[in-house]
This record gives C-alpha cells, sequence and structure tokens, in this order.
C-alpha cells in the first residue's frame, strides 16, 4: 500500500518533470571524459566496492554518437542512417566505488588501429573515396582496408601467471581481443599477432583489417590462469558468391549498384520468393557478365572452413589446435560462436543463434539504396535453427603444443535456441550444468529498417526505434538447465529442466515472467580471481513486449515458431498492451523464481551485474550477499515522448522488490542500449608485460599480402594515419 503510494508519487514527480522536452530513444554520446557520479536518489551502501564496466557501440566517427543521423551536415542524406546499433565503435564507461566521498566514471572509446584509419578515411578527407569505411549492414568495411574490429560488445576481466593487477580485454565477434588497461581503459595489446589469426575473407583479398571471426565470449580460467578463445569461418555454402561481389565492389561499384538496383526494382514485391531467389542467384552467379570493368577471375583460390581453438596464457605465441568432430569430419558453423563455456575438465563450444558471421557482410552491401537493402534482406534472412548444437572439447586432451583435437558433438543439439549462457565450474563425474537463456524465436541480429512496418498494425515504425535489434517478442524466452554427460556426449534430457513464464499479464504488475530476457548476472561471473563452482541464484532481466520492435517481418519469419508456448494471437494483444520490463530471481536449484522489480513505463534496464559485498554479512548465503548494479535509461515521463536520463540503479541482491536503493547520474553520460558489464576489485594499472606492438603487427601483416602497387601507398598510410597513435 504504502509503496504503492510512493510509486504513483514518484510517476507523478516525473510527468511533472517531464515538460516537453523530447529527445531520441537512442540519444547516446561518445565523448571521453572522466568525473564523479551524483547520487539522485537513496543511499549509497558503504560496502558497494570495486570498478564496474559497461560496454557498448556509439556509432561511427561521423556520427557524433547516435542515433544515426538522417542527413550528413551538407544537407544529403546520410548512408549511415538507419545502420544497426550494434555497428558501432566500442565506448566503454567504468565506475569506481573504492574512490571516495564519490564513486568515480570513466568513459572511453576502444582505439583499435583500424579506429585510427577510419577516422583518417572518414567522410570529408582526401581518401574517403577509396578507402573509407561503410557500415554495410551489421559489419563497417572498406573494401581496400578490410573489416573494423569494433570491440564493443564486452569486458571481461583477466589474471594470468605471476599478475597481481591483471588486466580486462575488450572483445568483439569479428576481430582479435584486446588487453585493455584498466585504471586507464587503454588498449594494452591485442592478443596474438595478426598473422596468428586465420582470416575469414577470400584469400585473394588483401585487406591489412582482416576479418577475423571469434567468440565475444572468449573463457578464462582463474585456477589455471588460461583463456581459451575460437578462430573460424563460416560454412562456406552460406555465402553469396563472395569473392566476386568483393571484387566487383571494390573496382566496378557504381555498375554494380546500378545494375542490382534495376533488379530490386524489378523483383523487390515480387510474389514468388522462388523466383526471387533464382534471378538473383542468377545475377551474382553470372555478375562478371553483369557488370562490365575489370573482371574477377573465377578460378582465384577459395578459402577453406576452419574451427581453431585457441589458448593464451598471457605471454608469447597462441597455441592452436584445428578441430574435427569424433568423426574426424571438419566442423561447420552455420550461425555463429558468440558465446564459449567453460568447466573445470571442458570447453563448450556452440553454434548460438545470432547471426554476427561473415554472409552479414551483404546484408547490405549498398547502404544508400533502400531498395536494394530489402531485397536482400527478403532473401538473406533466415529464420535461427531453434536448437544449439553443443560440442565438448575434454581439456586432458588438448596436447600442449597444440595440433588437432576433438570437439564432439553431442548426440543431440540442446533443443531450443541460445544466445548466452554460463556453466556451472565443477563437473561431477563428466556431469556439465549449462545454464542457458533461450531467446526464442529472436536473432539479435536483426535490426529494425527505415522501411520496416509494425506488425500490429501495419503501421510504419516509429524512427526512434530505427536501428535497434529487431526484437520484439514472438513467444517468451526461457532459461534452461541442462546437464551433458561430458564422456558419454549425451544431453541428458530428463535430467533438465527448462523454466518459462508468460507472467499475470493481465495485471498491472506481470511478476516473474521471462517475456524477452537481455542479460543476467550472478555472483562472481566472469571472476578472474575465483571460478563459480555452482550458479545457485540467478538475476534476470526482461523486456517485455514493444510494439515498435515487432515487425511485420520479424513476425513472418517466426509465426511458425515449432517450440511455440503463446499464441500468435495473443503475442499480438500482448504486444499492443506493451508488457514492461523487469527483473527475476530465479532460485537455480529449484529453477522457480523467488523475486521480482517491475520497472516503471519508459523506464529500461539495460544490464544487471552482480557485486559481493567487501566483507561477508554473517547468516547470509555468499549468493545473495551482494548488490546489483544495473544501467537504467530512465524516461522523464511516463508517456512518450519524452526525454532520458542515464543513470546506475543499485538493488540489495536480497531483496530487489524494495526497489532501487541508490540512483547514481553523470550529466555527460548517455546511453541508450548497453550491452554487457563486468566488474573487478580494484582499478588498478595492468601488469601486462608482454605486449605485441603495433607496428611490427601490422608491418608484418602488410608485407605478406598480396599488394602490388598498393603496397607502398599503404606502408605510408600506417606509418602517417596508425602507428604514431601507439608506442
Ligand atoms: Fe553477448
Amino acid at each position: 500500500m504504502v509503496f504503492n503510494l510512493l510509486k504513483n508519487l514518484f510517476r507523478k514527480k516525473r510527468d511533472r518533470q517531464a515538460n516537453d522536452i523530447k529527445e531520441p530513444l537512442l540519444k547516446t554520446s561518445r565523448e571521453e571524459f572522466e568525473g564523479s557520479l551524483s547520487i539522485i536518489s537513496g543511499t549509497l551502501p558503504t560496502d558497494l566496492h570495486g570498478a564496474f564496466q559497461v560496454s557498448f557501440p556509439v556509432g561511427s566517427v561521423n556520427s557524433g554518437g547516435l542515433p544515426f543521423p538522417e542527413k550528413k551536415s551538407n544537407g544529403h542524406h546520410n548512408p549511415e542512417y538507419g545502420s544497426p546499433i550494434m555497428n558501432g565503435d566500442g565506448f566503454v564507461i567504468q565506475i569506481d566505488f573504492n574512490s571516495s566521498p564519490s564513486p568515480k566514471v570513466k568513459t572511453k572509446l576502444m582505439k583499435t588501429p583500424c579506429y585510427y584509419a577510419d577516422e583518417a578515411t572518414k567522410a570529408g578527407t582526401k581518401h574517403h573515396e577509396l578507402m573509407g569505411f561503410h557500415n554495410m549492414g551489421i559489419t563497417r568495411m572498406s573494401m581496400v582496408l578490410g573489416g573494423r574490429n569494433q570491440l564493443n560488445t564486452a569486458t571481461q576481466p583477466v589474471k594470468f601467471k605471476n599478475q597481481k593487477n591483471g588486466s580486462l580485454l575488450a572483445t568483439y565477434d569479428v576481430g582479435r581481443p584486446y588487453v585493455i588497461d584498466p585504471k586507464t581503459l587503454e588498449l594494452v595489446t591485442p592478443i596474438g599477432r595478426a598473422s596468428e589469426w586465420m582470416t575469414a575473407q577470400p584469400p585473394m583479398v588483401p585487406w591489412p583489417f582482416g576479418l577475423i571471426q571469434t567468440s565475444a565470449h572468449p573463457v578464462f580460467d582463474p585456477n589455471t590462469q588460461e583463456l581459451f578463445t575460437v578462430n573460424y569461418s563460416k560454412n562456406k555454402a552460406s555465402y553469396t558468391h563472395l569473392e566476386q561481389s568483393i571484387h566487383h565492389l571494390k573496382h566496378n561499384r557504381a555498375l554494380f549498384k546500378s545494375k542490382l538496383e534495376d533488379l530490386a526494382t524489378e523483383l523487390v514485391d515480387h510474389h514468388d520468393t522462388e523466383h526471387v531467389k533464382r534471378k538473383v542467384n542468377d545475377f551474382f552467379h553470372r555478375l562478371n557478365d553483369h557488370v562490365d570493368g575489370k573482371q574477377h577471375d573465377p578460378d582465384e583460390p577459395k578459402g577453406d572452413v576452419f574451427l581453431n581453438l585457441l589458448l593464451w596464457k598471457g605471454e608469447g605465441p597462441l597455441t592452436s589446435w584445428t578441430l574435427s568432430d569424433q568423426h574426424g569430419s571438419k566442423l561447420a558453423i552455420y550461425e555463429c560462436m558468440h558465446q564459449m563455456g567453460m568447466t573445470q575438465d571442458y570447453i563448450l563450444l556452440t553454434d548460438c543463434s545470432f547471426k554476427f558471421a561473415l554472409d552479414m557482410l551483404f546484408d547490405n552491401p549498398f547502404p544508400e539504396s533502400k531498395l536494394i537493402e530489402r531485397l536482400i534482406r527478403r532473401l538473406a534472412t533466415v529464420r535461427m535453427e531453434p536448437f544449439t548444437t553443443t560440442y565438448v572439447i575434454r581439456r586432458r586432451e588438448l596436447h600442449p603444443g597444440g595440433g588437432t583435437a576433438i570437439a564432439y558433438r553431442l548426440d543431440k543439439p540442446i533443443p531450443l535456441e541460445t544466445i548466452h549462457y554460463s556453466c556451472n565450474y565443477s563437473n561431477p563425474n563428466g556431469i556439465i550444468t549449462l545454464l542457458g537463456i533461450h531467446n526464442a524465436a529472436t536473432c539479435i541480429a536483426e535490426w529494425v529498417r527505415t522501411f520496416d512496418k509494425r506488425a500490429l498494425d501495419g503501421k510504419p515504425v516509429d524512427p526512434d526505434y530505427y536501428s535497434l535489434f529487431a526484437v520484439g517478442s514472438m513467444d517468451i524466452s526461457r532459461i534452461g538447465k541442462w546437464k551433458i554427460d561430458a564422456e558419454n556426449l549425451r544431453l541428458l534430457e530428463d535430467k533438465s529442466t527448462v523454466y518459462g513464464d508468460a507472467g499475470k499479464y493481465n495485471q498491472e504488475n506481470l511478476g516473474p515472467n521471462t517475456w524477452a530476457i537481455s542479460l543476467y548476472g550472478y555472483r562472481d561471473i566472469l571472476s578472474a580471481d575465483k571460478p563459480v563452482n555452482e550458479i545457485k541464484q540467478l538475476w534476470y532481466l526482461t523486456d517485455g513486449t514493444t510494439k515498435n520492435l515487432l515487425t511485420q517481418f520479424v513476425y513472418n519469419l517466426y509465426k511458425n515458431y515449432p517450440h511455440r508456448k503463446i499464441s500468435t494471437d495473443l503475442i499480438k494483444k500482448l504486444t499492443k498492451k506493451e508488457l514492461p520490463f523487469g527483473m527475476t530471481r530465479l532460485n537455480v536449484d529449484t529453477m522457480q523464481p523467488e523475486e521480482y522489480f517491475q520497472f516503471d513505463r519508459n523506464v529500461f534496464p539495460r544490464g544487471v551485474h552482480f557485486i559481493s559485498k567487501k566483507n561477508p554479512t554473517p547468516n547470509v548465503l555468499p549468493e545473495l550477499d551482494g548488490y546489483l548494479v544495473c544501467p537504467v535509461q530512465v524516461g522523464k515521463s511516463t508517456t512518450t515522448p519524452t526525454a532520458y536520463s542515464s543513470e546506475f540503479w543499485v538493488f540489495d541482491a536480497q531483496n530487489i522488490s524494495k526497489g532501487p536503493i541508490c540512483r547514481l547520474s553523470h550529466p555527460k553520460i548517455k546511453f541508450a542500449f548497453t550491452l554487457h558489464t563486468s566488474w573487478i576489485p580494484e582499478a588498478n594499472p595492468s601488469d601486462q608485460e608482454f605486449i605485441i606492438p603495433v607496428k611490427s603487427d601490422y608491418d608484418e601483416v602488410l608485407k605478406n599480402l598480396e599488394l602490388g602497387i598498393d603496397r607502398k601507398f599503404l606502408e605510408e598510410f600506417f606509418e602517417k594515419n596508425v602507428y604514431p597513435h601507439f608506442n
């Protein structure tokens, strides 16, 4: 009763404060600064300690943050307009709770060598025409320089042998991870020399910034102080005549675009998808006939499919094992390896439901043409497989010097699609426990396009939502606790539990539910100091339903979803109602929810991280003894349109339902959609000693490329524009 009264008072106050200011939902700053957070409400617990990080993309060198503007400064159409927000430079906010009297905040762009190349060739510079990077759907590419490594997805603590302080990693699905300094957030060293990684572009494409496909969530073992990751190429059957396309994009772009646009005009609304597929396939197959100019050599060597497991111990070269399954077959990755898993004795690899892989390069080769974008999306978008193929590597079988190793395919896949998951470190009797977040009927590589219509009423999507993940719920998400017999390679379905709940959707307070689960946290998640033997309590965020994120396109893609729990009629009804965001605590032992907090309208929690108390509280279970810190986008009014403030909310992990106990902010912090979070006990300087110098790394890359007459030009470009930024 009292709670409701307070809540209504708060809501009215918000609405009074809102005045008429409106700002874009995606408004995001990329300004680097240092400052102190202010407390907006509540009291900061004195035993909240350590340094907390959150990563997210913040647009391009041209965009000045987010959203991508519709027009360039000269008034012309901006081809970056409507790009997915995932395509953006990485940005890290760090909050140091150890500083008093108020927590310090620091923000930093992840400035990789390719970032400086992007700056040097951006719109308005002399090299832009020839070498500039362009947003091509989910990746940012230059046909001369290659792909951007945006390091925008996650930070992850690591502490290698003989290190006292350790470091953070910054990660991305298509690029080498980098070690960053926890004190300054500056890049320290890439992991592995460029020449140690295999690239996924065709071998004859001489890009200094090769496309390196890896996992945005590599795994670090605090006991053995080893970091494992992967380097892979996707199953090549999923490419659309990649070699020829790259060739003509580079050499005959204008003609290629005009021919493809003619084809799109003819086909984009054609009723017969098979006919469209045939015609487009034929076009790409015979690109040399369609596009005049310098012809592509069809005998160019083609790249091979590969999947390597990589190990790094903080110094020296990477150790690499080429993986095959137990029958000697090469592993073909159809989707991506966004997440990996680790236990005491095993490493888990999965084909995750997130199409962040190289075929996405061509989901938008001519970003300025909406017609081509519509045609390609119609053909290139595939439903996520409604299951997760899972492989187990036995760590004891990894030969210390590298070589080959077996990734054992389980007898059956996990029968739901998965983006993120975590494993108990303990694996008693060879039984692995994998806790999977199953974003049913969702692909976060889909984004809301400028031409999208809402499934609900066929109206155009509100432009505020352009670029966002098109994750309008097409069913409830689920959380699975899967048991895997790693020695007998069996998924033990009868010993596994799946939780999913639509909540009390007819009431104002939904209660625990699983509508559009985004991120989650638990005690010591990602700790570089101690492994989590058993995950006991899990807090996860739910994003409810959003009218403008359920596009007709996504609706059609997943209306026949095979694991459907909620009818499409009810989905539409509840999407119209717009279910709110929430945070639920799940008891992992019972797989039942135990606590819930519902966020107000226009209040969007974007992440959740558990931070344990500095000193244990007597009689409190360790897994509950801490705080949850959430980056939250807070609408200044409960009704839209509105302006937003970017805040950090602190919850007492033992009592989330009473709401945040402290809210913090800084006027210069402005975020909309954030990605992963991490935490370290102290933001001390990195004691990483093994460092790969950028100049020797890229000199070696340039030396080994088939560059011909471009060599001298590129060497000079790197000398002038890239190397001076690094010691
Ligand atoms: Fe992720």
